[in-house]
């Protein structure tokens, strides 16, 4: 799909739809404003968030129909909706077989915020989890160009590197666990790194063997494929003036069966989304190459699969992580945290200063928050804050849980450091809190997305499959800096 700006004035665009957004209570004083009028006050259209009206033939337009876009309240309308309202739209008008959309905004909402929105929510929307269908019909309808009328080009170009480098990251998120193993989601990452000009290097099982990533390794011992540790960096073409280096860490289980502590058969198709978070974070970097904040940032996405094969770990087995401390792992199946420790700790050694982790951690976030917010996790109150500054603007909902010390209790091993698991109550925070253990005092933040990476059902403005949740978050955090 092609984004672009349109400079001509409303009646003068000749795009098969003009949508416009209509809010609650008042008709938009536009074009065609009497046959809208009709609209509202025969109760077709009355503005509700997400609701679509279609007029052909529009007077005074040379569009071939008005779209009436439905913005909810006025006063409640920001950005976040705006990229819902375009996506609902776009995918609307797909299913029509509409080719060219053009969306005019309004004062107050062309600001680079709002249009950037609009193009996010129309790209995101465009994006479909059928690569697999064969079925030569498929790819008969669809919209060619969406475009914006007020607002700047800067706006347009952010919306359509933040929405693509989502697209990617959703891509590689959808992709079935017997295409994406390891070994190709570090030929993914490579590629992309070279494409928009990122340093990136792979630590295969050797290196991270001589390095002593002991949790790690537990982890993929169970599986013919060989794991990865995925390293790409953005460096600021100008020298920064402080020394704070932001590390964006990503769980990367291509497939998680539990391992040896196997998970029940039924909805276990669904792991294949267990390396959302190494794929948001691969995104993120897609989007930073391209937006260049003047923070360096580096990613971490170390990457397995976990299985129960013949030289799979044990319940009961006791690793050495690359930090020193030794685990005992009862729960093969609490595997992200294994391996994101030994990445956490290896980040540290390459310089960051922040860190963030965002993982499909624990099956009890999704218990706790459902799928509406991201549980958020951290050791220093001020950057949490930084974090969810940055993901409120970009429309992330994302609420913190509590990270007292009696939850850390539940982590004390008879036989090691600690064990991995906490015990039903609370897991998400005791998952929370053994990484914590890792990363010492530097300010740290933790993402659980295991109930906010993945759609079960399809959205009106996103296709069923993985979200790219987190991404917007991390770049915006990123240029916030
Ligand atoms: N990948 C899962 C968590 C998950 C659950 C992600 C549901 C997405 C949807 C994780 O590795 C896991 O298995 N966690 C266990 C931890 C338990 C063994 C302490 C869980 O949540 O059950
Ligand atoms: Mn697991
Ligand atoms: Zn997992």
């Amino acid at each position: 799909m092609d984004v672009k700006l349109e400079t001509r004035a409303v009646p003068q665009v000749d795009s098969d739809a003009l949508v416009i957004v209509g809010f609650e209570g008042t008709p938009p004083q536009a074009a065609a404003a009497d046959q809208i009028q009709e609209l509202y006050d025969s109760g077709e259209f009355s503005g509700k968030a997400l609701e679509i009206a279609i007029l052909h033939r529009p007077a005074g337009l040379k569009a071939k129909r008005l779209v009436l876009a439905g913005g909810g309240k006025r006063d409640k309308f920001d950005a976040a909706e705006l990229r819902k309202l375009t996506g609902a739209v776009v995918r609307s008008l797909k299913s029509k077989g509409v080719r060219a959309i053009t969306l005019a905004l309004e004062e107050p909402f062309r600001s680079d915020d709002f249009v950037a929105s609009a193009v996010e929510g129309a790209v995101l929307a465009d994006l479909e989890n059928d690569r697999y269908k064969t079925d030569p019909k498929k790819n008969e309808k669809q919209v060619e160009s969406f475009a914006v009328l007020g607002g700047s080009q800067a706006g347009v170009d952010r919306g359509r590197v933040i929405a693509e480098a989502q697209n990617f990251s959703r891509d590689l998120a959808n992709e079935p666990a017997n295409v994406l193993t390891p070994m190709v989601l570090a030929e993914h990452a490579k590629k992309m790194a070279a494409e928009f000009g990122l340093e990136c290097e792979v630590l295969d099982q050797d290196r991270m063997r001589q390095l002593g990533m002991g949790a790690l390794l537990g982890v993929a011992q169970g599986s013919a494929e060989p794991p990865a540790l995925i390293v790409i960096r953005y460096k600021p073409a100008s020298a920064p003036k402080s020394k704070d280096h932001l590390g964006l860490i990503g769980k990367g289980v291509t497939f998680d069966t539990g391992g040896i502590s196997i998970k029940p058969s039924e909805g276990m198709e669904k792991m294949r989304y267990d390396m959302a978070g190494g794929a948001a974070v691969l995104g993120a970097m897609r989007a930073i190459a391209q937006i260049k904040p003047s923070i360096p940032v580096t990613a971490l996405v170390p990457t397995v699969e976990n299985m129960p094969g013949s030289k799979a770990q044990r319940p009961g087995d006791i690793v050495t992580s690359l930090s020193g401390k030794t685990v005992e792992v009862l729960n093969t199946d609490a595997e992200g945290r294994l391996i994101l420790i030994d990445a956490l700790t290896y980040a540290q050694r390459l310089g960051c200063t922040h860190l963030v982790d965002a993982a499909t951690l624990t099956g009890a976030i999704v218990v706790a928050l459902g799928s509406v917010n991201v549980g958020a996790f951290t050791n220093n109150e001020a950057f949490l804050n930084k974090l969810l500054a940055a993901a409120k603007v970009e429309g992330e909902k994302t609420w913190q849980l509590p990270m007292d010390e009696e939850y850390k209790e539940l982590l004390k091993s008879s036989f090691a450091d600690l064990h991995n698991i906490g015990g039903r109550s609370g897991g998400s925070i005791t998952a929370a809190w053994f990484i914590r253990d890792f990363v010492g005092e530097t300010p740290w933040v933790h993402l659980d997305i295991a109930g906010t990476a993945w759609l079960d059902d399809a959205k009106p403005y996103m296709a069923k499959g993985a979200t790219g949740v987190g991404l917007r978050t991390f770049v915006r955090l990123a240029e916030s800096w």
